[in-house]
C-alpha cells in the first residue's frame, strides 16, 4: 500500500516552517527563523513578522520538497497551523495551505500549533496515556491532561504573561538579547539564586508570570538608579529558579492527582536546561515517565504539524478550503474550525 504523504506548514510566530513526512518518517523539516531580524526590538514585531512570513514561505516550501526529494503532485494531503499565534503570521502559513490543497485537490487539516508541540514529542518515544503535557513557550504555559490519542484538558495555565515572555523581558532589561531563554539559561550555571524573588504559582495549576517579570524588571531599575551593580548570573539564577521550580512543583503535584504514565515537555522553554534537568531527576522517583523531546523539536518547526496531522488524516479531520485562522484557537476545541 502507498504510504500517505502530508506536507505540513508553520507560521504562527517567527518561524516560516515546512516539512514533509511519508508515513512514520520524516523526509524533510525546512525552518527559515526571522529571530535576527525582530532582534534590535527585543521581541516578536507581528507586522514584520508577517512581512517576512511572505517573503520566506515560496523559498521554505521549495527546500523542504528539495530535501524530501517530492513533488506537490505526489502530496495526499495538506496540514496548517491555524492556532494559536499571531493572527498575521497565521495567515500566510493557511493561505499557502489553502492554495495548496485547492490546487491539487487534496484534502486541508486545520493542526492546533500547542497539540502539535506534544506531538514532537512522538519523534523520540511514543505517547503514554495518561499523560501530563507541560507546554511551556514564548506565547503560553499550560497543563494539558491527555487521557488518550487527540484529547486534550487544560488542568491549569497561565492568566498573564507565558514563562517564555517573562524570560524574554527579563534578558530585555538586562541587555542579553533576544531571545532571552538561552542567555539567561546560560549565565544560571554561572550563579547562584540569591535573590528573593516573588513565586508565579498561584492556586491549582494556574500560574502568574507577569508580577514575577515586573518584580525582577524593577528591581534591575531600582539598582541601576541607586547606582550599584547587579549581579547578573545571580539574578538569572534566582529567576530560572524560582520559575521552574514552580513548573516542577505543580507537574508532580498533577502528575499524582491525574494518575498519569508520562510527563511531556513541550513548547521553547522546553529547552531550558534546568527544566530538563529537573523533570528528569524528580518524575521517575513518583513512577512517571518522562519524554524529552530533543532541542531541534522544542521550537517551532513543522514537523510536529505533520507529525499531530498524521492522526488528524486518519480520523478524517479536514476542513473546506474557505477555512480561517483563530489566534486564541482552545486547545479542547482543536476539531471544531
Ligand atoms: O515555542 P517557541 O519557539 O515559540 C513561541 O512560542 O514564541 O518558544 C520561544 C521561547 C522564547 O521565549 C525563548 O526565550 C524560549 O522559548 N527559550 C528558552 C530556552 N530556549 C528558548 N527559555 C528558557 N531556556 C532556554 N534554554
Amino acid at each position: 500500500m502507498k504510504e500517505r504523504i502530508i506536507l505540513a506548514i508553520e507560521s504562527s510566530c517567527d518561524e516560516t516552517a515546512v516539512a514533509i513526512m511519508r508515513g512514520d518518517k520524516l523526509l524533510s523539516n525546512a525552518v527559515s527563523t526571522q529571530i535576527s531580524m525582530h532582534q534590535k526590538y527585543g521581541g516578536v514585531m507581528p507586522e514584520l513578522a508577517s512581512r517576512l512570513h511572505t517573503e520566506n514561505i515560496v523559498y521554505t516550501l521549495d527546500t523542504a520538497l528539495k530535501d524530501a526529494n517530492i513533488k506537490l503532485e505526489e502530496v495526499d494531503t495538506f496540514a496548517v497551523t491555524r492556532g494559536p499565534g499571531l493572527i498575521g503570521a497565521l495567515h500566510v502559513g493557511l493561505q499557502a495551505a489553502k492554495t495548496l490543497a485547492l490546487l491539487y485537490n487534496k484534502p486541508l487539516i486545520p493542526v492546533h500549533h500547542l497539540a502539535a508541540h506534544i506531538y514532537a514529542s512522538e519523534f523520540v518515544k511514543p505517547l503514554v496515556f495518561p499523560l501530563l503535557a507541560i507546554v511551556v513557550s514564548g506565547g503560553n504555559t499550560e497543563f494539558v491532561v491527555m487521557k488518550k490519542h487527540l484529547d486534550f484538558t487544560t488542568i491549569g495555565e497561565t492568566r498573564d504573561d507565558a514563562i517564555g515572555e517573562c524570560y524574554d523581558k527579563i534578558a530585555r532589561v538586562l541587555n542579553l538579547g533576544y531571545p532571552g531563554g538561552i542567555p539567561i539559561d546560560r549565565l544560571a550555571k554561572e550563579g547562584e539564586a540569591t535573590y528573593k524573588l516573588p513565586s508565579p504559582a498561584l492556586t491549582g495549576y494556574d500560574f502568574s508570570f507577569s508580577g514575577l517579570k515586573t518584580h525582577v524588571i524593577n528591581l534591575v531599575n531600582n539598582t541601576k538608579q541607586r547606582g550599584e551593580e547587579i549581579n547578573v548570573p545571580n539574578l538569572c539564577a534566582s529567576f530560572q529558579k524560582v520559575a521552574i521550580d514552580a513548573i516542577i512543583k505543580k507537574g508532580l503535584k498533577a502528575a499524582q492527582e491525574y494518575k498519569v504514565k508520562q510527563v511531556v515537555i513541550a513548547g521553547g522553554v522546553s529547552a531550558n536546561s534546568y527544566l530538563r534537568s529537573e523533570v528528569l531527576a524528580k518524575f521517575p522517583k513518583i513512577g512517571v515517565d518522562p519524554a524529552i523531546p530533543p532541542l531541534w523539536c522544542c521550537t517551532d518547526q513543522a514537523a510536529m504539524i505533520a507529525k499531530l496531522a498524521s492522526y488528524l488524516y486518519d480520523e478524517k479531520v479536514f476542513a473546506d478550503y474557505d477555512l480561517g485562522v483563530d489566534p486564541n484557537w482552545e486547545i479542547e476545541d482543536f476539531r471544531e474550525f
